[in-house]
C-alpha cells in the first residue's frame, strides 16, 4: 500500500534550497539591473569606469595581467582555457561596471533593511498585520530617485504621517508620495541632496518676455509665463515669502516686458509695494476705495477690450497685436481704450482685507469688487488681464472659490494647519513644508514641486527702480 507520509524534513530541505537559489539569483540580478538601470538614466560613472577598462585592455594585451599573476603567486588561477579566459576578459574588463552595480544593489539591500525597520516602528501595516514590501528603487534623474513599495491595504495618508521618520531613518529627503489604488503601490520620490535654503534672483532682466522664476528645485530651475499661466494664487502663513515673492515677480515683469502696466493694491498701507511708488506704468493703491474705483475700470476695459477683439476677429490679444496698428477696427460704441492694447497686471497682496468687509468697506462694495474680479480671472486671459492673488487664508470666505478655480498657479509658501493646506493645493504638503523663508510649492495642473523660491535683493531692487525713476522725464 501507497502511503501518504510525506517526510517534513525532505520538505525542509526543498525550502532551504529553493531559500538558497532565490539568494543567489537576487544577489546576482540585483547589480545588473542597477548596471542598466544606471545606463538608460545616466547616472553611473563612467569615467573611472572605462579608465580601469582600458587598464586592463593594456594589461591583458601586454601580457603584463599574467606576470601579476605569477607575482601574486596566484598563478594557478589564471584561466588556461578559451571559454573561461573568455570570461575573464569580459569581466575584467567590464569590472568597474559590476562593482558600480553592486555597491548600488548593496545600497538597496540596506534600503530595503532600514525600510522594514521604520514600518514595524511606526506601526505601518494592514489590519491583518501585513508589512508594505519593496519593489523596486530607480533613478528618475541625477539627483532624484523613485521607491516603489505595496501599500499593504493602506491609504497613502498612512504612509505621508510616516514621513519623517522615513526621511531620518533613510537619511534622504522626501519630495512627493503618490500612490497607485489600482496596482497597490506606493511611489515615494527622494533625493539626497537637499534643496539650496537661499537662491539669489540674478540677471532678472534677461529672463525674457511675459516669463517669471518660480524657483529652483532639488535638480533644476523651474520658470513659467503669464501666457502658460495667466493668474496666479499666493498662499502662506505670515512670514513664509509672499511679498518678497511678489516683488520679485513685478521688478521681473516691469524690466522685462515694457509696454506692461501694473496695479499694485497693499491693503497694509502700501508699504509692501512702497518701492515702486512713483514708477511709470505702475500705480501702488492702499485704501479700499481706490481698489474699488481700480475694479470698476478694469471691468470696463474688460467689457472695451473683448469687443475689440470680436470685432477684429482675434481670438486674443496675442492674435489682435499681430494686426498692424493702422489696420485695427474701432467698434462705434468703444471710446476710451485705445486700439494699442497691452497687457495689464493687477497685484493683490493680503487680498483677505481686501474681499473681506470691515470697517473700511460695506458689504455690498465689497461683493460687487467681488463680481468684477470673479469676470476678471474667468475672462482677462485673452484680453491682457492677469490677476497675482496673495493671501495668508486661502480659504472660500477670503478668496471666493471662482476667483480661485481660475487662479490656475499656485505658490504655497508654509501653512500652519493641514486645512489651509488643503484648501490652496488639495493636499497637505504645505503643511509639511519646513520652516525656512521662500521654501513654497508650485503647482500647475498636475505638476507640483517644492522650490526654493528667488530671493531679491531689497538694496538692488530698490537701486534697479531709482534708475528706472530717474531716467524716465518727470518720473
Ligand atoms: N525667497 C526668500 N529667500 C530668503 N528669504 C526670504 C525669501 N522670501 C522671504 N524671505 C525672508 O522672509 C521674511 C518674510 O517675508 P515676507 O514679508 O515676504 O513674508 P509674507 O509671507 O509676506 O508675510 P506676511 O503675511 O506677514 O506679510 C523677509 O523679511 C525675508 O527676509
Ligand atoms: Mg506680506
Amino acid at each position: 500500500m501507497k502511503s501518504n507520509y510525506v517526510n517534513p524534513n525532505s520538505h525542509a530541505w526543498a525550502d532551504r534550497l529553493w531559500f538558497l537559489i532565490k539568494k543567489i539569483a537576487f544577489g546576482l540580478s540585483q547589480p545588473v539591473i542597477e548596471v542598466v538601470y544606471g545606463i538608460w538614466k545616466d547616472t553611473i560613472f563612467y569615467w573611472p569606469i572605462l579608465t580601469w577598462g582600458v587598464i586592463f585592455d593594456i594589461l591583458v594585451l601586454s601580457g603584463l595581467d599574467q606576470m601579476i599573476f605569477n607575482w601574486l603567486r596566484l598563478y594557478w588561477l589564471y584561466p588556461k582555457n578559451p571559454i573561461t579566459y573568455t570570461f575573464y576578459a569580459f569581466f575584467g574588463a567590464t569590472m568597474g561596471f559590476w562593482i558600480w552595480g553592486a555597491i548600488q544593489a548593496r545600497r538597496k539591500v540596506n534600503m530595503i533593511e532600514r525600510l522594514t525597520q521604520v514600518f514595524v516602528e511606526s506601526g505601518l501595516k494592514s489590519p491583518m498585520g501585513k508589512l508594505p514590501s519593496f519593489i523596486e528603487d530607480r533613478p528618475v534623474d541625477e539627483l532624484v530617485r523613485k521607491l516603489k513599495i505595496t501599500n499593504a491595504f493602506m491609504p497613502k495618508a498612512k504612509f505621508e504621517e510616516a514621513k519623517e521618520r522615513l526621511e531620518s531613518s533613510l537619511q534622504v529627503y522626501i519630495d512627493e508620495i503618490t500612490e497607485s489604488r489600482s496596482s497597490g503601490t506606493i511611489d515615494i520620490l527622494y533625493s539626497h541632496y537637499e534643496i539650496a535654503r537661499m537662491v539669489e534672483a540674478e540677471n532678472i532682466s534677461l529672463i525674457g518676455p511675459h516669463k517669471f522664476f518660480i524657483g529652483q528645485t532639488r535638480a533644476k530651475p523651474i520658470y513659467s509665463s503669464l501666457i502658460e499661466t495667466p493668474h496666479l494664487l499666493i498662499g502662506g502663513q505670515t512670514g513664509g515669502g509672499k511679498s518678497t515673492f511678489l516683488r520679485q515677480l513685478v521688478t521681473t515683469f516691469y524690466t522685462n516686458n515694457p509696454s506692461y502696466k501694473f496695479s499694485l493694491i497693499d491693503m497694509k498701507g502700501g508699504l509692501e509695494f512702497q518701492i515702486f511708488e512713483g514708477i511709470p506704468r505702475a500705480t501702488v493703491y492702499s485704501t479700499f476705495d481706490d481698489a474699488k474705483k481700480l475694479f470698476e475700470e478694469l471691468d470696463n476695459m474688460l467689457t472695451e477690450r473683448m469687443k475689440i477683439l470680436k470685432f477684429n476677429t482675434s481670438k486674443d490679444i496675442e492674435a489682435f497685436n499681430m494686426i498692424p496698428l493702422t489696420e485695427r477696427k474701432r467698434p462705434d460704441d468703444v471710446s476710451d481704450e485705445s486700439m494699442d492694447i497691452q497687457r495689464h497686471v493687477t497685484v493683490i497682496d493680503e487680498a483677505a482685507e481686501l474681499f473681506l468687509a470691515s470697517a473700511k468697506s460695506n458689504i455690498s462694495d465689497v461683493q460687487a469688487l467681488s463680481r468684477r474680479a470673479i469676470r476678471i480671472a474667468a475672462q482677462g486671459r485673452a484680453v491682457g488681464l492677469h490677476l497675482i492673488v496673495a493671501t495668508q487664508k486661502p480659504d472660500s470666505k477670503a478668496i471666493n472659490s471662482q476667483i480661485k478655480a481660475n487662479l490656475t498657479g499656485i505658490i504655497s509658501f508654509p501653512m500652519a494647519t493641514l486645512g489651509a493646506s488643503f484648501s490652496i493645493l488639495g493636499n497637505g504638503r504645505a503643511k509639511e513644508l519646513p520652516a525656512i523663508p521662500g521654501r513654497a510649492i508650485w503647482k500647475n495642473g498636475l505638476e507640483q514641486f517644492e522650490v526654493q523660491t528667488p530671493f531679491l535683493n531689497p538694496h538692488d531692487t530698490k537701486c534697479l527702480l531709482d534708475k528706472i525713476k530717474k531716467d524716465t522725464p518727470n518720473g
